[in-house]
């Protein structure tokens, strides 16, 4: 089959993917509403072209927080890459790298830290974290990722609870036993990801900011009024993001919620978005509304799918 689009990806992976993996990275919370809402909502934007502009030279480089990359279409942190392919994560790594731009490693990745550095040296790569009740946990995780050379430090806000998605609950979803949440081993066991702490609050930001001296980056931003609380408690960068649908169903579709985030911030800090980008015009719609760059979650597991 000749590979023309990320849906033909997509249809792959649905067919060679175990149906408990699949249906883990397809899910949704509840109805899936947000979900499909972050791709529909695309559609319902149309460009107002312009002709005759010289389009012979493109660039299409950008920078993130003052880092080169080729295009600007990063990868986010999503969990669990050996469900896709047996490297796992080190293979996001190297193909980040091969194409010059951004990897978010997720707290929740099936290799190391130090593995995933190790695969792809010198590449741009930032680290997401969770905060775990265990504050101890978290703070080694930061540490770690400094040492090992992530760049970057990705607060995910939106995740007090995990959502509810229902064909992971039919599935009694849990990571097969040979594969580990290897940053957490020891921390706790596989499918208690509870250990999460819900009293997470904005001041610990500055608890995180004690901790290092990495950009901070807070992911899971929707609205105005958080927006400027993020950038009062000393954030480098907002990811407008939903968590693709998967934590409160009947939020906004996130290209929704782009505009009001970058009105209140106001160019004070760098906004990027993710959430149902599947195309490069998709890309260019993020972009003319004030994103500085994308990044997309399910479409990178799909290719780790087709290797
Ligand atoms: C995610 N996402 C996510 N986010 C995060 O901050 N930490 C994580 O560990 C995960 N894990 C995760 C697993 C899977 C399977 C998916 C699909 C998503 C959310 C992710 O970073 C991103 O917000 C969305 O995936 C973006 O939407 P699209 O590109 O998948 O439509």
């Amino acid at each position: 089959m000749a590979m023309v689009c990320l849906s033909d990806f997509e249809a792959y992976a649905k067919k060679y993917l175990p149906k408990i993996a699949w249906d883990f990275f397809a899910a949704g919370a509840d109805d899936c509403s947000t979900r499909d809402e972050n791709i529909l909502a695309y559609k319902r934007i149309h460009f107002r072209p312009r002709m005759l502009q010289d389009v012979s030279m493109m660039d299409t480089r950008t920078k993130l927080l003052g880092t080169e990359i080729n295009f600007p279409v990063g990868i986010a942190p999503t969990g669990f890459h050996q469900l896709a392919w047996p490297d796992g994560e080190k293979s996001t790594a190297r193909a980040a790298k091969a194409m010059n731009t951004c990897y978010i490693a997720s707290t929740y990745s099936t290799c190391t830290l130090e593995e995933i550095s190790a695969a792809a040296p010198g590449g741009l790569r930032w680290f997401q974290l969770y905060i775990h009740r265990n504050r101890a946990v978290s703070q080694q995780l930061v540490q770690r990722a400094t040492a090992s050379g992530f760049q970057g430090l990705v607060l995910t806000a939106d995740l007090p609870y995990t959502g509810k998605r229902r064909d992971d609950v039919r599935n009694g979803f849990c990571l097969p036993p040979h594969m580990k949440l290897k940053n957490l081993e020891g921390a706790f066991e596989v499918c208690k990801i509870s250990l999460l702490d819900p009293s997470v609050t904005w001041n610990d930001i500055y608890w995180l900011r004690s901790l290092t001296n990495l950009p901070i980056i807070i992911k899971g931003i929707l609205t105005k009024e958080d927006a400027e609380l993020a950038v009062r408690h000393g954030v480098q960068g907002i990811i407008v993001s939903n968590h693709g649908g998967r934590q409160l169903d009947g939020g906004p579709a996130t290209i929704d919620a782009l505009v009001e985030v970058v009105d209140a911030v106001q160019g004070r800090v760098e906004v990027y978005l993710d959430g149902g980008i599947r195309k490069g015009s998709d890309v260019l719609k993020a972009l003319a509304l004030g994103a500085k760059c994308v990044f997309i979650g399910r479409p990178a597991l799909w290719g780790l799918a087709y290797k």
